[in-house]
């Protein structure tokens, strides 16, 4: 069987940046280590009045499709990931589609065109899709262009606003792919959840405390549904483990949780045990909150042991680096934790060809899903080629003030005129309504 995966990536960050320690942390009072450190995000990205999720995901799309040299007729299939669409009918997906025609010869009136929703998780659902209509014959020799594109915005003053972030990750899923190779193997955990939802309104009712707590159940429960068909994981195994990052913080706690799991029963924990003893079993507890009170305590030392900080600084750290620049991009967060461990690794000269990641991707409400990937020759060029420093270092740099007229214009309750902070230049923009109240745009020079 051919492989199917990620055959081509494309990076699109929001133009505006919020400094979380030096413009945020001072106007809430707060140390702007709780940012920093704590929640790790330095910076948020954001759009300029000129963007969304359409021109993002455009934007992302058209770089994409040009550094490929491909045409419309070569792409079958454009699937959109988002939980910040502005329309219940017409999908994202006919919105770009409309305005790569506007730059591209020939049309794509005959690619299948959808919206995928399931929070953050929405954003590897598409590739589940793209994957599946390849290996299922139906795609005639064509591509899937797979779009997750959002604008995480919280309500003024909810907790959740430390963690804001904006842009698309455009990706190209394709047989015989250049960056990774999917495994078939899957692990899901699933539940009925009211952690963070938005029913049918703009920002979201959070509970972001629970939210953390429902993360690392259906994330554990997927790894088991993982180990169930594909065997046991093992450190070793996995040069890298990109997960869903909504804040680096949140993947800090599921690290450690993820590293006790998969060093149980291995020569791991027998090494481990000479300092800090074996992990408690359930079996030898009568009380379940003795046994959850002897975790706790392992866990404390664990994350002090020499082998597994080696470890996190190796297969974790380098995952989080870019969200620490940008802040929680929803649906494209995982694939932003994908990008940032590949950049890291280029950046260090390390060939990963042949090495394998393991994504853990999350959504709320809620569903964790597990997979492999295995890294193919090409990813090196192909991730190379992304201008992602060059982005991050372009963004304009918000006051408060200016951060709170941005936040106003991007409010759908409210109506606000600001001028641009940066002038597009070679890509889409959003230009204003139509007479349907559909949005349009242009693809400026
Ligand atoms: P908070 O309550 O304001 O923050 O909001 P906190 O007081 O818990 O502090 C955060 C961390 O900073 C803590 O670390 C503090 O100790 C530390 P922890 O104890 O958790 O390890 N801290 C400091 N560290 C160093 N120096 C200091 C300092 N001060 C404090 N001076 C919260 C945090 C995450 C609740 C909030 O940001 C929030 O509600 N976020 C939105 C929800 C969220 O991101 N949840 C994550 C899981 S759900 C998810 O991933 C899905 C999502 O992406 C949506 C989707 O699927 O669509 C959100």
């Amino acid at each position: 069987m051919t492989d199917v995966g990620i055959d081509a990536i494309e990076f699109q960050s929001g133009k505006l940046r919020l400094d979380l320690a030096n413009t945020f942390a001072p106007v809430k009072g707060e140390d702007p280590g709780k940012y920093t450190k704590g929640i790790g995000i330095a910076y948020s990205s954001l759009p300029d009045v000129y963007e969304d999720i359409v021109t993002m995901g455009a934007n992302a799309a058209k770089r994409l499709m040009d550094r490929k040299d491909l045409t419309p007729d070569d792409i079958g299939r454009i699937d959109v990931a988002t939980e910040s669409a502005f329309d219940n009918s017409k999908p994202v997906s006919t919105y770009i589609a409309g305005c790569l025609e506007q730059v591209h010869d020939g049309d794509f009136h005959h690619a299948n065109k959808g919206e995928r929703k399931f929070a953050c998780l929405s954003g590897t659902q598409v590739i589940d899709d793209a994957y599946n209509w390849i290996r299922a014959g139906r795609n005639r020799g064509r591509a899937a262009l797979v779009i997750a594109t959002d604008t995480a915005l919280y309500e003024r003053g909810d907790p959740g606003e430390a963690t804001q972030g904006a842009g698309a990750v455009a990706m190209l899923i394709d047989e015989d792919p250049d960056i990774v190779a999917l495994s078939t193997e899957q692990g899901y955990g699933s539940a009925d959840e009211t952690d963070f939802l938005k029913p049918n309104q703009q920002f979201p009712s959070v509970d972001g405390k629970r939210s953390i707590q429902v993360y690392l159940a259906r994330m554990r429960e997927a790894l088991e549904d993982y180990e169930s068909v594909a065997g046991d994981t093992h450190p070793d195994d996995f040069v890298y483990f990109p997960f869903h990052t909504p804040y680096p913080g949140m993947v800090r706690k599921a690290a450690l949780l993820g590293y006790r799991h998969i060093t149980r029963d291995t020569e791991i924990e027998d090494i481990l045990a000479d300092d800090i003893g074996m992990q408690p079993r359930e079996a030898d507890f009568e009380e379940r909150e003795d046994f959850e009170e002897a975790i706790r305590a392992y866990m404390d030392e664990l994350k002090e042991t020499r082998l597994y900080r080696e470890w996190y600084e190796a297969a974790i750290e380098p995952t989080i680096q870019i969200a620490g620049q940008v802040g929680n991009w929803y649906t494209g967060s995982v694939h932003v934790a994908r990008l940032s461990a590949l950049r890291a690794a280029a950046a260090a000269d390390v060939d990963l060809a042949g090495e394998k990641l393991l994504v853990g991707s999350y959504g709320s409400g809620a569903q964790a899903e597990i997979h492999a990937e295995t890294v193919r020759d090409g990813w090196r060029e192909a991730v190379d080629a992304i201008d992602v420093e060059e982005q991050l270092e372009e963004r304009y740099d918000l006051s408060f003030e200016e951060y709170e007229l941005v936040h106003d214009v991007h409010n759908h309750e409210k109506e606000t005129d600001v001028e641009e902070f940066t002038q597009p230049s070679a890509e889409f923009v959003f230009t204003g309504w139509g007479r349907m109240n559909e949005r349009r745009y242009e693809y400026v020079e």
